[in-house]
């Protein structure tokens, strides 16, 4: 797809510029933000450019109707609206998607979302998110692809042609958000402050949006929060020269929900119409509220406050989504073919995404569960149908609960469910009943977990662990020594300490949409495999956060006992263990490294990964960017059952200019293997995988000569090792 026009078309743009006054060239630039819909067609009639809607065939088609006949100059309406991980058939949440370590989920997720909610008028959705966060303090970690800059490259690429495709009916503009360092708030308080380098930033979080400008994204969305001092609203630095100039962004850059007032509770704008002022001025081109035109119809800024070419630009940008996305042609759906409930084939794919996401973090064989057990479901989420996660619509197809999709797969009379804690308060008499019927099964789910209204926007915890008696039930459970399994259904990772070593068996399941419950119930039975993996390392504790595995090594890095022979251990990177040493990066109170280190998971099969073969294992830098470096390696299943696993590919630059990551994922490849069988699998790595962006005046790519480790492995902890020479 391509926001490029042909000739004509930015001629019909340049005429339509030149017969706009002032104030409807600002009416352009502002989207109406959640309008009753009366007050959404007034403003159609007055010429605004976008509305704010949820979508619904008859309505979207009024709209456009009134800003085809009569508004002044005819334009149509950009319909707007959240899609986030579905429309009517909802899949796992951005974050859960990560975890499946196949781009495919989510290309599926936004051709289906894009196929539903474009079947009701909608134009443009605001998504991807691909705010990389090292902190799940931040409720919104679950909206987007985890801590790794790469995989929220990959994952943003992905929904942005799947949303976008030909641009053609049946898709939506796509926009990624939140740009930019949103995911960095200091201590994981949403809105709050950033203060980060260019060269942390362009090398983490910036890169994700590079990526998806590259892929033809729409739009980009600025973020709430500032960065070194400066509002993102109003950040020219990073709106213009950047996104605009040196990335050549060619679609919209839009304000977030009333982003450009809050300018004025910033600290950086005296009045509402000095915020739009900057705002437009730093390369903001539309604001989502209504705060441009005032309710008189005036505008609130005159030539004298932003320059005129400024808001001709901003509003060719407009146009030119308009025209791109052939609203120009026909703004009008077919209200008869418009989809309201999800299909057989969507909910098929739901269902398969669902069973992708999963991460099987431990297990004693407990699972999967002979179909023959007698199985008895306990905690808060046995019977809960909270499986859609944050950010759906209320006319989403809801989930059923667990109990009954066990039900459903297993012969009659063999599952039973009790409560046996609650989310929001103990139940010690319901906790007696649970370890008594306990006893009378073969096997337990403990299913607990966190309930979709604590992730999301504006939803940070500063306490990370189970709640109510739900850690409790755990233990409770295991001291009746009946086999059992933890069912952790999630929006963010939560702190485990309190209970892991009593639970052998664990499956983060998070929240995995329409299809979730069924999707547990085949993993929990063996019809699939477990095969996802984490796309965030799991804290030992909330102190510990940030806890990253491509973090820098520091000067000191600590040594584990038993292993002082090496000189240096990458915290994050490394098990369980503790360090002799005094004066090094640790906690006194804390084992190094994370509960689950990133990339974890298992299957029910074993897999064997060979080392990598590096065929041309000295390379000058010219065929790194030409070629680049042929990587291979061979996995094997060498277990009992057909399953899946994820080859990773991690790079370290061993000495750099500037402080490298000790680990920077780089290449994934998700394979299905029979007993037995193995494949090989093929990377190839160019300049992005082994260069940096600098930190110089301007930016630029380096890679520099020297050496280079590259690890293949199943988890960013189990890795193999070959070494390659940039000359
Ligand atoms: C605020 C959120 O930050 C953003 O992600 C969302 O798209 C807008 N509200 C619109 O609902």
């Amino acid at each position: 797809m391509s926001l490029e026009l042909d000739p004509q078309h930015e001629r019909a743009i340049d005429d339509l510029i030149a017969r706009l006054s002032w104030e409807e060239k600002l009416a352009q630039l502002q989207i109406a933000y959640r309008p009753r819909f009366e007050d959404a067609a007034a403003l159609v009639r007055s010429g605004i450019g976008a509305v704010f809607w949820p979508g619904d065939a008859d309505r979207t088609n009024e709209l456009q109707r009134v800003a085809r006949e009569e508004s002044a100059h005819g334009i149509p309406v950009l319909v707007g609206l959240d899609v986030i991980h579905g429309q009517y058939t909802i899949f796992p949440t951005p974050l859960a998607q990560a975890a499946s370590f196949d781009p495919e989920v989510a290309a599926m997720d936004a051709r289906t979302s894009a196929a539903e909610a474009a079947s009701g008028g909608v134009t443009w959705t605001f998504s991807p998110m691909i705010d990389v966060s090292p902190d799940p303090r931040w409720g919104r970690i679950v909206e987007g692809f985890g801590e790794d800059p790469w995989l929220n490259a990959v994952f943003g690429a992905a929904k942005v042609r799947g949303y976008q495709g030909d641009l053609g009916a049946g898709t939506l503009l796509a926009c990624a958000k939140h740009y930019v360092a949103y995911g960095l708030a200091e201590g994981g308080r949403d809105y709050n402050t950033v203060d980060a380098s260019e060269y942390r930033l362009r090398n983490g979080a910036a890169e994700p949006f590079r990526v998806a400008v590259e892929a033809g994204v729409a739009s980009v969305m600025a973020s709430f929060n500032t960065v070194a001092g400066r509002p993102m609203h109003a950040n020219r630095r990073w709106l213009t020269e950047v996104l605009k100039t040196e990335w050549a962004h060619a679609g919209l850059v839009v304000g977030d929900a009333d982003g450009v007032v809050q300018l004025v509770p910033h600290g950086v704008a005296a009045t509402e119409a000095d915020a739009v002022a900057l705002a437009l001025t730093a390369g903001l081109d539309v604001e989502m509220g209504g705060h441009v035109i005032a309710s008189d119809g005036r505008a609130v800024v005159t030539e004298a406050d932003v320059p005129l070419a400024r808001i001709d630009d901003a509003v060719r940008r407009v146009l030119r989504l308009k025209f791109a996305r052939g609203l120009m042609t026909d703004p009008f759906v077919d209200a008869g073919a418009e989809v309201r409930v999800p299909s057989s084939e969507t909910l098929a794919a739901a269902r398969e995404a669902a069973r992708r996401c999963p991460v099987l973090l431990a297990n004693d064989g407990t699972l999967p569960i002979a179909p023959t057990a007698s199985v008895l479901v306990v905690g808060p989420y046995a019977e809960s149908t909270d499986h859609l996660g944050t950010w759906t619509q209320s006319f989403a197809a809801k989930s059923g609960s667990l109990v009954d999709a066990l039900r459903a797969a297993m012969p009659e009379g063999r599952v039973t469910s009790l409560p046996g804690a609650q989310f929001f308060r103990r139940d010690p008499a319901g906790q007696v009943e649970a370890v008594r019927a306990a006893r009378q099964h073969d096997v337990v789910i403990v299913a607990v977990g966190e309930p979709s209204s604590l992730s999301g926007e504006a939803s940070s915890r500063s306490d990370l662990t189970l709640t109510g008696d739900q850690a409790d039930l755990i233990h409770s459970i295991a001291a009746t020594g009946v086999p059992f399994a933890v069912v952790l259904v999630t929006g963010r990772p939560l702190i485990m300490s309190e209970w892991i070593d009593a639970a052998p068996s664990v499956l983060l399941a998070w929240h995995l949409g329409t299809q979730g419950p069924q999707a547990i119930a085949d993993l929990l039975l063996g019809v699939v495999s477990p095969g996802g993996k984490l796309p965030v390392s799991i804290p030992r504790s909330v102190g510990q956060i940030p806890v990253t595995y491509d973090h820098e090594n520091t000067g000191r890095p600590p040594r584990i006992r038993g292993q002082l022979e090496h000189v240096e251990i990458d915290v994050a990177v490394v098990g369980p263990g503790n360090t002799d040493d005094y004066y090094t990066s640790k906690y006194l109170d804390l084992d190094l490294g994370p509960q689950f280190a990133f990339g974890h998971g298992l299957s029910y099969s074993t897999f064997e990964i060979s080392a990598p073969v590096i065929p041309s294992p000295v390379v000058d830098a010219a065929t790194v960017a030409t070629e680049g470096v042929r990587v291979t390696a061979t996995v094997t299943n060498t277990g009992e059952v057909t399953a899946d696993e994820v080859v990773q590919l991690y790079v370290r630059d061993v000495v750099a200019s500037l402080a490298r990551p000790v680990r920077r994922l780089r290449g994934m490849r998700r394979v299905t293997l029979a007993p037995g069988a193995s494949t090989r699998v093929e990377f190839t790595l160019g300049a992005h995988d082994l260069g940096f962006w600098g930190d110089g005046p301007t930016a630029e790519l380096i890679v520099e000569p020297g050496e280079f480790e590259v690890h293949v492995g199943g988890s960013v902890q189990s890795t193999r090792v070959a070494s390659l020479t940039v000359r």
